[in-house]
């Protein structure tokens, strides 16, 4: 492991960091298995997370690191068959030692060693914003029961004051035409916040089917074009021979409206970009927890924009419903995604840098969709 790394250009004087320097100064726990499943090396944030030294662990089985019935296991042997990376979301490991963690893992195939895997452990990065996924539906759901008796105790009078209004119109002076006016236009916006929330109350699983996806991005880029990102430039990077997707048609339209309409509103008018996109991308799949099941998630759907990016202090919390900072924002757009990526059984990422704000859904392709062609 402590070979000098190979650089392009001539090495700066007195600066030439081995391979273990690299790794050591790398956050993210980093181990080599070797194909016997001995730790061949561990990295320093790797023997912080197992709170075990280098020294006593090399050489060990990775057994005594973690639960022999660990999916890690199942992973390594995958990637030892298959010779490819593989990225697992959503992997819950768990020992009295270290107790529990919810990680999303990196495992690749050493080109040089025989069955050796390097596992790359992310904790707290994607893992846990899955880990707050998993929070945001607990949070969609406590806005479900609200929602359900909002809707029940609010509509039916709201539609009889709007009535009333209606007819007060009629024989109204101007003067107090625009008071009705009024009325009616706010029964409408709260019927319209309603009916929003509503969307939460369903906790049905959602109806399936194969879904070109192409097709989705078409319609929702048509609608913004002639609605609210009519002065935007739109540019499109799909992968044409993209397998469907395995979702409902209409949900994944208004998610994916949701994500544009927050693109339009972050860039600016004059040089707004928004950059719609989709790609294959193999080895991701999400652990189903409690169940030990995969689901893979290789159809990956971009909404990029080029506005200023998601403020620090707001990512935490940034899928969690009520959450805006919008003047007449609702905060429900992010919240909706989750929700419907979630039922999909798949994950939203946000990369929220200023100038490339990306968006991205890891989606489900359709079981009939067959092979990638
Ligand atoms: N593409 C983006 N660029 C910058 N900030 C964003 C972007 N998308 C979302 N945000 C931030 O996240 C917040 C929450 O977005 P969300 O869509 O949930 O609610 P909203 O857009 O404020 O209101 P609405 O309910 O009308 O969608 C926004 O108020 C904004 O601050
Ligand atoms: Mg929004």
């Amino acid at each position: 492991m402590a070979k000098t790394l190979r650089r392009a250009a001539p090495p700066s004087a007195g600066f030439s960091p081995d391979a273990a320097m690299v790794l050591n100064a790398i956050a993210r726990p980093i181990l080599a298995i070797d194909g016997a499943n001995r730790i061949a090396y561990l990295n320093q944030a790797a023997e912080q997370f197992f709170e075990a030294s280098a020294s006593s662990a090399i050489g060990r089985d990775l057994s005594e690191l973690l639960p022999s019935d660990s999916p890690v296991f199942s992973l390594i042997a995958q990637v030892r068959a298959d010779r490819h990376s593989i990225t697992e979301y959503g992997v819950a490991i768990e020992t009295p030692k270290i107790g529990a963690h919810l990680v999303s893992i990196d495992a690749s195939a050493m080109v040089e060693a025989p069955d050796g895997v390097v596992l790359s452990l992310h904790e707290r990065s994607i893992a846990g914003k899955i880990d707050r996924q998993l929070v945001h539906r607990g949070a969609a759901r406590s806005v479900t029961a609200m929602a359900a008796m909002l809707a029940h105790e609010l509509k039916n009078p709201l539609s009889g004051i709007r009535g009333a209004a209606q007819l007060l119109e009629q024989g109204a002076s101007d003067e107090d035409r625009a008071l009705t006016r009024l009325i009616c236009d706010e029964t409408d916006r709260i019927v319209a916040l309603v009916d929003r929330m509503e969307m939460f109350s369903d906790d049905r699983p959602i109806a399936r089917e194969p879904v070109n996806i192409h097709e989705v991005l078409e319609h929702v880029r048509r609608v913004a074009r002639s609605g609210f990102a009519r002065s935007l430039r739109f540019v499109e990077r799909y992968d044409p021979s993209l397998p469907p997707v395995y979702g409902n048609r209409d949900l994944l339209t208004q998610a994916l409206l949701n994500l544009v309409k927050n693109a339009a509103e972050a860039v600016s008018e004059d040089d707004g970009e928004i950059v719609l996109s989709t790609g294959y991308r193999q080895g991701v799949r999400l652990a189903v927890s409690g169940s030990g099941r995969r689901v893979d998630l290789p159809l990956v759907i971009g909404v990029q924009d080029n506005g200023p990016g998601i403020p620090e202090d707001l990512r935490p919390h940034l899928f969690d419903p009520f959450v805006t900072t919008k003047v007449g924002g609702k905060g429900l757009g992010l919240a909706l995604v989750a929700k419907v990526v979630g039922d999909h059984g798949g994950v939203v990422e946000c990369d929220g840098r200023p100038r490339r704000t990306l968006f991205r859904l890891m989606l489900p392709m359709a079981p009939e969709g067959g092979q990638r062609p």
